[in-house]
């Protein structure tokens, strides 16, 4: 089996070299490609016959535009990435009787309510980002493609920067952070990301009937703060000296950016781990694995 992965240099691109390389040859490109393989969505005339020449069995993209604030401002940018590109190559892996397997994100929501999200839930994207997300997701779902479509949430990595190695780096130059309270969802590791993707896969593969929208996030749920307090208290149980000693707890009103995000970020998962018999785990041991390979 063929895989070709599109942005490889991402948080879940970098696990999913791993996570694919079991189920065959991975040819994993980052934006700046390889010998005759463009690996950039904003030349997809390029990206598109190298697909055609390299013929995958997969296609996964993990390349997107992730700059959700900025998107307020690029916003022609971010869908010919998210929206315009993903089209083009759901188009290709069609023409190829390939699958499809992309990443989208609880921002397809409003964030309403504080019920966990199903896949069949009405979407309203309060942002650029989400919009363009949720019209990659509906051309995705227009070309006939098999695919695999997994939104995700709040995802961090030891590589890469990240919200916690944020607060850690914040904690130890000043005795009080402000941390939003009001906004829940579970972080998710982009390991556990890649590790499911490629399981699905697997089922997948073997059975088109699966093809279709998943969501997939750790289990539990916390807010930003309590996130910022678990990673902080984490820290200094591995001996990390840090000053913080206030974590404050605001509205997200208090903070305000460019890009409206959604309050309600749960995302309710029983959909992917009933149809492809997994378990996801608490967002906690996740957090504190990946606490452990950046401190240690
Ligand atoms: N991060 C989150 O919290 C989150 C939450 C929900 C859903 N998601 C979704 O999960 C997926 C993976 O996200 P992630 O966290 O791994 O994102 P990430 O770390 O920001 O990685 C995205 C990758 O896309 C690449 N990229 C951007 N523009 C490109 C272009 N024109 N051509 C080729 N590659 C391009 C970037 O390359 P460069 O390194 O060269 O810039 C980067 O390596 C995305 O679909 C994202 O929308 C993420």
């Amino acid at each position: 089996m063929k895989i070709l992965l599109l942005g490889s240099n991402g948080q879940v691109g970098w696990e999913l070299q791993r996570s694919l390389a079991p189920l065959g040859e991975v040819v994993a490109l980052d934006r700046s490609g390889a010998p005759g393989l463009c690996g950039d969505l904003s030349r997809m005339d390029e990206l598109a016959a190298g697909v055609r020449r390299l013929a995958p069995d997969v296609i996964v993209n993990a390349a997107a535009y992730t700059a959700v604030d900025k998107a307020e401002s690029e916003p022609e940018l971010a869908h010919a990435i998210n929206a315009g590109a993903v089209g083009r190559l759901a188009a290709e892996a069609a023409a190829l009787g390939a699958w499809l397997v992309h990443y989208s994100t609880d921002y397809v929501f409003d964030g309403s309510g504080g019920q966990p999200w199903r896949e069949d839930a009405a979407t309203a994207p309060l942002s650029v980002y989400g919009r363009t997300k949720l019209a990659g997701e509906e051309a995705i779902r227009a070309s006939g493609c098999r695919h695999l479509i997994l939104r995700t949430s709040w995802v961090y990595a030891a590589r890469g920067g990240n919200f916690a190695r944020t607060m850690l780096r914040l904690a130890t130059e000043r005795e009080r952070l402000t941390v939003i309270a009001d906004q829940t969802g579970a972080p998710t590791g982009a390991d556990l990301i890649a590790d499911v993707s490629a399981h699905a896969l697997r089922s997948a593969m073997r059975d088109a009937n699966l093809s279709g929208t998943y969501h997939l996030a750790a289990a539990g749920e916390t807010s930003w703060h309590g996130y910022a307090r678990f990673v902080i208290e984490e820290a200094r149980a591995l001996g990390i000296a840090l000053k913080a000693t206030d974590i404050a707890a605001i509205p997200t009103s208090d903070y305000p950016t460019p890009a409206r995000r959604p309050l309600n970020s749960r995302l309710d998962t029983t959909r992917l781990r009933q149809r492809f018999g997994l378990a996801l785990p608490d967002w906690r041991p996740g957090v504190r694995r990946m606490l452990r390979e950046v401190l240690q």
